[in-house]
């Protein structure tokens, strides 16, 4: 796809797409940075959109990692189809991020050990973002990470509720420059959560 074409589904769904370009590859390394690609049998990706993230999953994974990308947009649904057809242990869902205790139930996957996101959480609405954090932070292994990026700082202390300890990287060849959070679930747990976000289910 090209990027007149990444900037066609901005216009057309500027709130879930969040972005006029896809990311650098600079910021794809800084994602995939932290991951111990040795012990990671399950790495989720929500909104790859045209693969930046994914590619560099690719690259870097045991063969034997299952990764499972969530993308609720058609275009980008298609491309991905089409640019990794010939991968294997690569399963690509057409849904929501906000249903992935249901996407791995139906690709009996038990759990994630990294879940990477591109969601723009600073304009889809925050019940959405409640409900995808907060199933997130289900499905990920005690030990897991959430890695997500994000334009600015703002939504830090929303994310942070749901997740025990958040390390923040920043990259600048990247337009916009953007933060990484690296989040861990080391010292809450869910019902913790429930109790502080209720008022948003
Ligand atoms: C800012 S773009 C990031 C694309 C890519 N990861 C990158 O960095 O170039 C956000 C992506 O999230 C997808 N998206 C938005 N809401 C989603 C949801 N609820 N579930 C899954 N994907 C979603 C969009 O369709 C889009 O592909």
């Amino acid at each position: 796809m090209k990027r007149f074409s990444f900037l066609f589904q901005y216009i057309v769904n500027p709130k879930t797409v969040g972005a006029i370009l896809p990311s650098s590859r600079f910021l794809g390394d800084k994602m995939v940075e932290q991951i111990d690609f040795n012990k990671a049998k399950y790495i989720v990706e929500y909104g790859p959109g045209t693969g930046v993230f994914t590619e560099k999953l690719l690259k870097k994974r045991n063969p034997k990692t299952i990764i499972l990308l969530v993308e609720n947009n058609q275009e980008f649904y298609s491309l991905l189809r089409e640019k990794f057809r010939r991968e294997k242990n690569l399963l690509i869902v057409q849904g929501s991020a906000e249903h992935i205790d249901l996407h791995l139930r139906k690709h009996s996957i038990p759990y994630a050990d990294y879940v990477i996101s591109g969601l723009p959480f600073a304009s889809l609405p925050k019940q959405v973002s409640y409900k995808i954090l907060l199933n997130t932070s289900k499905i990920l292994d005690k030990e897991g990470q959430f890695i997500t990026f994000q334009y600015t700082k703002f939504k830090k202390a929303f994310i942070e509720q749901f997740f025990g300890k958040i390390d923040v990287k920043r990259e600048l060849r990247n337009f916009p420059p953007a933060f990484v959070f690296n989040c861990s679930m080391l010292e809450k747990n869910v019902e913790e959560i429930y109790g502080v976000q209720n008022s948003y289910c």
